[in-house]
């Protein structure tokens, strides 16, 4: 009795057991195929000494004692995946995704029938997508993107009926989408972005219109946009960005919540039903050829719009008027069209503006004072309009405490320069503004997904000019922090509050008619990069406070009727006589006249005496703006 006993249980036991060795030996086989891994999240837990189902990474089911799940994801293992793997006959779930797994995948992972959930995204498998994926019958989410995969997709991924999600984007995938893909009709959420597919998208696709469930259509072509897309009426969010489409921008269905389609070659008009959208949040159309005027619904829409870039288009006529109260918009990029008018005055119920980029236009408008009530404002660019008059020192329930970057350069402001201005400019000011979160660009980048998808740059647009070179959005940092007043008829002294503005990277006061002496304080501003204060009718030294601006790269005094020696040593070694033309009365290196020895000025021979010097100079060797900005970093953390 207790002996039949013993038997059965032996039997069991021994049948378990050799299972489980089964999947045990798979494991090794994979460990074994690795060859890195850096943080040693295997090399000793992957011990034949404790269960496999206490291995790290890995999920037993209770039911059967077998391995049903393996997540490795993030771990930085570099290896191959070993054909062995194909003999864990219960498993379900393979997340490898973020490592630098290599190779082609093993046929041998045919077997594994259960298979519900695939992720091999971000590693650098190579080959063709194999066509027995098409053998995962209850397969409901795939993931190969940023790989190196090339050919065509598999026609036999129609056979996965119950497929939630595909996503093949970041990929070498080329030729067509096959029409069997639409045969899915569980699926939610088609990611096929930066490859290069190529061909119309399949008539098929007409029939996601009767799948209630399709929430996201991730579809980047190379050629025309068809205009299907608008009969997609589940969609609710379209991301084409940053592609090289032609043909007409395409119509938003109805409950679209993203519109972006961004850096293209679009044309034509923005379709009237974009005012039938109450749900859209996001409206990235810039950097295309789209005509027409804006539509007037913009401004009705903005309880529920968060962010409209319509910048570098063809937009002409005015800007819409009726910013509703409670005004939801965060940023308004409506740069480098034809715009004319003045700026909307209710665009002052929009409290949580952001960013405001309304430069290279024709507005004709006077300051904007009412921004004041714009407190959460960071960016204003009003560059390249015909902005015009005094800025005064404006109501000062001013509270621009945010600002970061004003650009009103290339207009015809005239009066004195706005001191009361820079007084609030908290930002800039003090330590306040090294906690400012940049808002402006943190939905710039909103979800990226598991699939590795969508960014919506719906601030791309954003330039400012800095040493002399555009500086595009993705280098303006939230460390940015910009005045440029240049190219107007500013006139009076320097204010000397500037000095005050000591997180301030970026001053530009050239092209104006600015008289008096340049403020001692200015060597105050320790961050500074860039100083222009060219072609103005400056007068006096240049004071030999400007020595301490240890991160100065480009220095531009020319053209003004400043006189005396020019300080010698520190940052001042690395400018050349361009920075000082045109200045009646200026002595000293890097000019050919001598100063007089009563002109000498002690600041000569401070030279030696700072033990930094080669630091600095190393910095300006390495000049170029990703360095700077490295050494900029650098410089904080000291
Ligand atoms: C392996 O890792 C798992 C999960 O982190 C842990 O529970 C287990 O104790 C580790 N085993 C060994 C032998 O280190
Ligand atoms: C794998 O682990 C990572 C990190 O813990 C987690 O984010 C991911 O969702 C897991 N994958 C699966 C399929 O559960
Ligand atoms: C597991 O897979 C390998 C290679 O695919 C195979 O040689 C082996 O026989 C399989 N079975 C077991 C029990 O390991
Ligand atoms: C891919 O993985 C690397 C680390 O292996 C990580 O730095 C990078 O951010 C990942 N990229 C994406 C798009 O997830
Ligand atoms: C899968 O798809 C291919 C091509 O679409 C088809 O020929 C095949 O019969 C389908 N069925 C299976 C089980 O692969
Ligand atoms: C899209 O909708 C339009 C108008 O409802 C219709 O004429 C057209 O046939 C539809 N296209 C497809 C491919 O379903
Ligand atoms: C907007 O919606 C209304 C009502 O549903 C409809 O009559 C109208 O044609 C739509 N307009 C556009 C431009 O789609
Ligand atoms: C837009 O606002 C204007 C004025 O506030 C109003 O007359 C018009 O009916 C609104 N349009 C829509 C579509 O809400
Ligand atoms: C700006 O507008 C004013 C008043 O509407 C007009 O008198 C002036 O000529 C305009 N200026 C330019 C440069 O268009
Ligand atoms: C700027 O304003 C002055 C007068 O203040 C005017 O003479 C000049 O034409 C204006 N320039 C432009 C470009 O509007
Ligand atoms: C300052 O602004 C002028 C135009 O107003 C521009 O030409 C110059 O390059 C700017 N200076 C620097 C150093 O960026
Ligand atoms: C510069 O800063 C120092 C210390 O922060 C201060 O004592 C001095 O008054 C400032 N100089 C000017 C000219 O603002």
């Amino acid at each position: 009795m207790f002996g039949l006993l013993f038997a059965t249980f032996g039997v069991i036991l021994s049948a378990k057991y050799s299972s489980i060795t089964v999947d045990q030996s798979a494991f090794l086989a994979l460990k074994s195929h690795i060859t890195h891994d850096p943080y040693n999240f295997l090399t000793t837990n992957w011990s034949t000494s404790t269960s496999v189902c206490s291995w790290i990474g890995v999920t037993c089911g209770s039911r059967h004692h077998r391995v049903t799940a393996l997540n490795l994801s993030s771990m930085d293992l570099t290896g191959t995946i070993s054909s062995q793997l194909g003999n864990l006959s219960f498993l379900a779930w393979l997340d490898i995704h973020q490592n630098s797994f290599h190779g082609s995948l093993p046929i041998e992972l045919t077997n594994l029938r259960r298979m519900k959930y695939l992720d091999f995204g971000n590693n650098s498998f190579n080959g063709e997508i194999p066509s027995w994926f098409g053998c995962f019958s209850k397969l409901q989410r795939l993931s190969l993107y940023l790989n190196n995969f090339i050919g065509v997709i598999p026609s036999t991924l129609g056979n996965l009926s119950k497929l939630e999600r595909l996503g093949l984007s970041w990929n070498q995938i080329s030729g067509r989408i096959p029409n069997s893909l639409f045969k899915c009709k569980d699926l939610k959420f088609l990611s096929l972005s930066s490859n290069s597919l190529e061909g119309s998208i399949p008539t098929e696709i007409g029939n996601f219109r009767k799948w209630a469930g399709l929430r996201f259509l991730m579809l980047f072509w190379c050629c025309e946009i068809p205009l299907v897309i608008g009969n997609l009426t589940s969609l609710q969010m379209l991301s084409l960005g940053s592609n090289k489409l032609t043909g007409r921008i395409p119509t938003p269905p109805p409950l679209l919540q993203w519109y972006a389609v961004s850096t293209n070659n679009l044309i034509g008009e923005i379709p009237s039903s974009v005012c039938n959208l109450t749900s859209l949040k996001v409206m990235a159309l810039d950097e295309n050829n789209l005509e027409g005027t804006i539509p007037k619904c913009i401004g009705n829409m903005s309880s529920s719009l968060t962010a409209v870039d319509l910048g570098n288009n063809n937009f002409h006529g005015q800007i819409p008027e009726n910013f509703a109260k409670g005004c939801m918009l965060r940023s308004l990029g409506i740069n480098n069209n034809e715009l004319e008018g003045s700026l909307p005055r209710s665009l002052g119920n929009c409290k949580g503006l952001n960013l405001l980029n309304v430069g290279n236009n024709n507005l004709n408008d006077t300051f904007p004072s009412w921004l004041g009530n714009l407190d959460q404002l960071q960016v204003l660019i009003l560059r390249s309009n015909r902005f015009y008059g005094q800025i005064e020192s404006f109501d000062i329930t001013v509270s621009l405490t945010k600002l970061r970057i004003i650009d009103l350069s290339h207009n015809n402001f005239s009066g004195y320069l706005p001191t009361p201005f820079f007084e609030h400019m908290h930002a800039i000011r003090d330590e306040y503004g090294k906690n400012v979160e940049p808002n402006y660009m943190r939905e710039v980048k909103p979800t990226k997904d598991a699939f590795g998808v969508f960014w919506v740059d719906y601030a791309s647009g954003l330039s400012v000019t800095a040493k002399g070179l555009e500086i595009k959005f993705e280098s303006l940092l939230s460390i940015w922090t910009v005045i440029d007043l240049s190219s107007n008829q500013f006139r009076g002294e320097i204010p000397k509050i500037l000095g005050k503005l000591h997180l301030l990277l970026v001053l530009n006061l050239s092209h104006n008619c600015l008289i008096g002496p340049i403020p001692s304080s200015l060597g105050n501003l320790s961050e500074l990069e860039s100083l222009d204060l060219s072609s103005n009718k400056l007068e006096g030294r240049i004071p030999t406070e400007l020595k301490n601006l240890g991160f100065l790269e480009v220095l531009n005094l020319s053209q003004n009727n400043l006189k005396g020696p020019i300080p010698q040593g520190k940052q001042f070694d690395t400018f050349t006589k361009d920075s000082y033309m045109g200045n009646s009365d200026l002595c000293g290196f890097p000019l050919s006249k001598n100063c007089g020895t009563d002109e000498e000025t002690p600041a000569k021979f401070d030279r030696d005496d700072d033990g930094d010097e080669l630091n600095w100079k190393f910095s300006i060797l390495m000049g170029s703006w990703s360095e700077s900005d490295k050494d900029l970093q650098k410089g904080r953390e000291r």
